[in-house]
């Protein structure tokens, strides 16, 4: 019996269960067996980790958050920049892989990851290996495809943080920094910031002030409203340069960073109460909303008829009404930000949400 391998790598998000269970369900229909290596590529050598995937035995996933067979971000096979950015892995991994996959019989690979790890299968597709690409990160900063799970359940557990925000800053009149997810697009923060009722929201695409959020805040004193909702992305880059939320030198800097600043910042020069809430990896956990488990079973569904086809070195990319795929190499190292003259943001200035890059 021909056999799919399938693994998650990267940050885990909601949805990566019902990829599994879509996949494991394809395979049975089209009659291939499946088996899901474990802890991301770690589980492709060195030790060989992996495990028989049926219907039977990933019954009840698809509810699931996380991921059943266990993720590694930046582990042996970290993407380390090479030649005009060119990942490059130390081909003795690379050849291990390739044992791995011949000796088990694999006839198609499906990695499920973001970016970086993306850049990784398409170096395993260069080698050889038979890889199929499913794209994931909760950022939604893919640029070939239109959605990636786990984006729409983010932005519920944003809103939702926002909604009881909302109270508690009315109640005590004061200034409530939520700091969200978004390395490098402001995304999950400008949607939430939306749908939460934010009234400020600085996010990495537009450059903003504090005379410009001060401002915002006092505007809206003067209207009676005493309580302000300001929403950030961690990648949100502070006036006068430097992305706190952000990697440096190859290091993760921790989640907060550019939250702690707004707030202290923000409280420095108004002298009002400001609070701030880092949401950090609750946006990574729970239940996947309806969205993700009908995107995340499309994509798994699709990657197998990937691999059945014999279309190797391909990822499938959302983009409605359609479902199709494009090469790996597209899709990887293209960040698709949020357009700041875009239908989202232009609607919520008409709103007088506030980006904090001009007068309130
Ligand atoms: O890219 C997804 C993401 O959740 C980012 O929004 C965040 O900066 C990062 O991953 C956190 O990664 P880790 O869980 O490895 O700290």
């Amino acid at each position: 019996k021909k056999r799919i391998g399938i693994l998650t790598s990267g940050g885990d998000c909601p949805g990566l269960n019902a990829v599994i269970r879509g996949v494991v369900k394809s395979c049975h229909q089209s009659g291939y067996d499946c088996v899901g290596f474990l802890k991301g590529y770690e589980g492709l050598y060195d030790p060989v980790q992996y495990m028989h995937l049926t219907p039977a035995s990933t019954k009840g996933i698809l509810t699931q958050g996380g991921t059943i067979l266990g993720s590694t971000n930046k582990g042996r096979f970290a993407a380390v920049k090479g030649v005009d950015d060119r990942v490059e892995i130390d081909p003795k991994l690379v050849r291990g892989v390739q044992e791995t996959v011949e000796q088990l019989g694999i006839s198609g690979l499906i990695c499920v990851g973001g970016d970086g790890s993306l850049a990784i299968a398409q170096q395993f597709h260069e080698a050889g290996i038979p890889v199929v690409g499913v794209p994931k990160t909760i950022d939604n900063d893919l640029s070939a495809t239109a959605f990636t799970f786990g984006f729409d359940s983010a932005i519920e557990c944003a809103t939702d943080a926002l909604d009881r925000l909302h109270t508690t800053a009315a109640s005590h009149e004061r200034i409530m920094v939520l700091e969200v997810m978004g390395r490098h697009a402001g995304w999950i923060a400008l949607h939430s910031g939306i749908a939460g009722g934010g009234d400020v929201i600085l996010i990495p695409e537009i450059k903003w002030n504090f005379d410009h959020v001060c401002h915002k805040i006092l505007h809206r004193e003067s209207q009676g409203k005493k309580f302000t909702l300001v929403v950030v992305a961690e990648g949100a880059e502070l006036p006068g340069g430097g992305h706190v939320g952000q990697e440096q030198d190859g290091q993760q800097v921790k989640l907060g960073g550019v939250g702690k600043t707004v707030t202290e910042e923000i409280e420095r020069r108004l002298h009002r109460e400001t609070r701030l809430c880092i949401l950090g990896h609750l946006q990574r956990g729970g239940t996947p909303t309806t969205f993700d488990r009908v995107l995340a079973t499309m994509f798994g569904a699709h990657a197998v008829r990937l691999v059945v086809e014999g279309r190797f070195g391909e990822m499938i990319a959302s983009r409605p009404p359609e479902m199709v795929s494009v090469p790996i190499l597209e899709a990887v190292h293209k960040i698709r930000q949020v357009d700041p003259n875009g239908p989202a943001v232009q609607a919520a200035r008409a709103l007088g949400i506030s980006f904090g890059d001009c007068p309130a």
